[in-house]
């Protein structure tokens, strides 16, 4: 199966992140019940280990904390748009819980993520070249900022990738300390 850590985020932000996928013709949004903020892409792994994981996962003592999402971006790769995504403020709270989950997966012999945390929700996977239109989406959005949620828990979720779009399934939901 293909796994991931992430943060699952309140319907509320949702609704607010769909605010955001307006004013860009033929793009494919990321349906809302796909939105999360990944802490550590796992990929393919047998059953055995991903009870390992959950194992590791399960062991993982975090408080819980608020979640801002700030402002949009995209990333483009050999001059096409490979996503556009809304972006995450950094806490300590949040690395500290991103450091446990590393810390996790390299114990259940996961080797270091190589890739620098940067926090985000994908909102679409264009694949278009570059667009004056998308200069114009960045602009309109870039002072997003909704009221901050919190995190009471984050999730091991499966992932299947579909023609379109991915399905994923929440496995198992690890709860944070509450305040
Ligand atoms: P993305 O949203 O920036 O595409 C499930 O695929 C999640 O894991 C996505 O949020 C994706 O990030 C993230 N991810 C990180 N590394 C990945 C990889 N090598 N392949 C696929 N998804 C990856």
């Amino acid at each position: 199966m293909r796994l991931f850590v992430a943060l699952d985020l309140p319907w509320t932000l949702r609704e607010s992140l769909c605010d955001l996928g307006t004013g860009l013709p033929g793009i494919d949004w990321v349906p809302p019940e796909n939105f999360h903020v990944t802490l550590r892409f796992i990929g393919e792994v047998h059953a055995h280990e991903a009870e390992e994981i959950d194992l590791a996962l399960a062991a993982i003592e975090a408080p819980g904390f608020d979640l801002t999402l700030s402002g949009v971006g995209i990333t483009e790769k050999a001059g096409r748009i490979s996503s556009l995504w809304a972006g995450v403020e950094r806490s300590q709270a949040l690395d500290h819980l991103r450091g446990k989950v590393e810390t996790a997966l390299l114990r259940s012999g996961h080797a270091s993520e190589r890739r620098r945390f940067s926090p985000h929700v994908t909102l679409a996977r264009p694949g278009q070249p570059a667009d004056p239109k998308v200069a114009g989406w960045i602009q309109a959005h870039n002072l997003f900022r909704p009221k901050p949620v919190r995190i009471e828990h984050f999730t091991l979720f499966s992932s299947v990738l579909g023609a379109d779009q991915a399905f994923y399934t929440a496995e198992v939901e690890y709860a944070l300390r509450q305040a």
